[in-house]
């Protein structure tokens, strides 16, 4: 390597080996976002998209907050990094506590990451260190859910639900079960959560029979599961999966990363469901989507099961390099505020029967078999091309591109999830764009 690079060409995109994308595909005909503010990404060529995702679901107060933006320049000048082993800087502890203060029920500790598969890794170690500390080390199993996306650690694709991101990978985690996915094609067109279905949280008690409730370390789930497609719980669901880990000893555990920080118009979907988890993991809206961040809150029965030994010894062998980043933490207590000072939950909750109007005005449309929403997501599900699941909607991304529309698809379904600053004028566009493109869709 040379001490003075040569100069690299900007427009050379080998170098980058994408995530989760086509690399072939994508570098033949690039979509590129170099630049974004409130509701819109622009292009190089300054072309203006619309953002109908919020980034991947994390922009929530929208693009560039100035008091965002701001916070970080700050605390990148006063201070860029400091160790978090057995030391600590004070902005770490401050958001901490804001975030305890905004927690339902008991949850009120807070383990900071990097992302949400971290964070989701980190709750399964907690859930098993917590029942070793109260003498129950045989709780080992963990069950997840069909169609459940946890993120991408070990911990996370083992106890997720989609085959497409396993089966690459060989061996997974050991005593890992899965209950069944809640999405029904014959409750088609439903608004918001299903009326029936609940008992579909009835084949854990089958699940636990079969394995022994007393080996189950943890249940986790998605309140609403949103990366396989926006799958919205049935009324009752959540509180049957409650109800019954409750009875065994087992932890609940809600992977609120997308539908945490107003997604739902509350806090968090525990908030909306009345639902309260015994440990629950978040990212993305915890800073905007800013800086990277993640967490886990955990409640004080499981922090105080830690609190027990000789206090001179590290009660949770676990962390992270950047646990509680400065640039993060101060991100985050700046978005809290821009969240709060504008309302944006609130805001939210006011839209929701405008975006479901919305969203189900696409009944009837070329390919679309099935519409679902919940709090701002929306989710359109389309008839697959023989053969070829998932061509049509990415096609349809594409022109939805072209158009000045950025959505998101999985497999056949499209999902939409804006910033919350979202107006009526945005939401006509979007819908009004993505039905433009799928009647032009083959
Ligand atoms: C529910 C859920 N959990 C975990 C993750 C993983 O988060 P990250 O990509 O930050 O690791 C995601 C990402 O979309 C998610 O939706």
């Amino acid at each position: 390597m040379s001490a003075s690079p040569q100069p690299v060409d900007p427009n050379n995109l080998e170098a980058l080996w994408m995530p989760f994308t086509a690399n072939r595909q994508f570098k033949r005909k690039p979509r590129l976002m170099s630049r974004a503010e409130g509701m819109y990404y622009y292009t190089p060529d300054n072309r203006e998209i619309l953002d109908g995702t919020a980034g991947l679901w994390c922009v929530n107060a929208g693009h560039g907050r100035k008091p965002i933006v701001e916070a970080i320049q700050k605390q990148a000048a006063k201070l860029d990094y400091a160790p978090n082993f057995q030391m600590g800087h004070p902005i770490a502890f401050e958001f901490a506590a804001r975030l305890q203060a905004m927690l339902p029920g008991d949850l009120n500790h807070v383990f900071y990451t990097n992302s949400g598969s971290e964070s989701v890794d980190t709750a399964l170690k907690i859930a098993l260190a917590y029942h070793r500390a109260r003498g129950q080390g045989q709780r080992v199993r963990f069950i997840g859910r069909e169609r459940g996306y946890h993120g991408v650690g070990f911990g996370g694709i083992s106890v997720g639900g989609i085959v497409g991101n396993r089966k690459q990978f060989g061996a997974q985690l050991p005593y890992v079960d899965h209950l069944p996915h809640t999405h029904d094609m014959s409750r088609a067109y439903t608004k918001g959560q299903p009326e029936t279905g609940a008992d579909l949280a009835d084949r854990l008690e089958g699940l636990l029979t079969l394995h022994d409730p007393s080996t189950v370390a943890a249940v986790i789930v998605e309140p609403v599961a949103g990366s396989t497609g926006v799958l919205v719980p049935p009324k009752g669901y959540l509180e049957k999966l409650r109800a019954i880990c409750s009875k065994h000893g087992i932890l609940l555990i809600f992977d609120e990363v997308i539908t945490g920080f107003g997604r739902l118009g509350t806090s968090f979907a525990a908030d909306r469901f009345k639902v309260v988890p015994d440990l629950m993991t978040v990212a993305k809206g915890v800073t905007n989507g800013t800086v990277p961040m993640g967490a886990v809150f955990a409640t004080k029965a499981i922090y105080d099961a830690f609190m027990d030994g000789p206090d001179n010894v590290i009660e949770l062998f676990h962390g992270y390099t950047y646990s509680g980043h400065p640039l993060a933490c101060a991100a985050g207590l700046a978005t809290l505020d821009v969240y709060r000072d504008e309302g944006l939950f609130e805001r939210a909750a006011a839209l929701e029967p405008y975006w479901q109007d919305a969203i189900h005005s696409l009944k009837g449309t070329k390919h679309v078999i099935d519409l679902r929403n919940i709090g701002l997501i929306g989710g359109i599900e389309l008839e697959s091309r023989p053969g070829a699941v998932g061509a049509r909607a990415y096609d349809v991304l594409v022109d939805c591109f072209e158009a000045g529309l950025l959505i998101r698809v999985t497999a056949d379904i499209v999902a939409l999830s804006p910033p919350l600053i979202v107006e009526k004028k945005h939401i006509d566009r979007m819908v009004d764009t993505l039905g433009t493109a799928l009647k032009r869709a083959a």
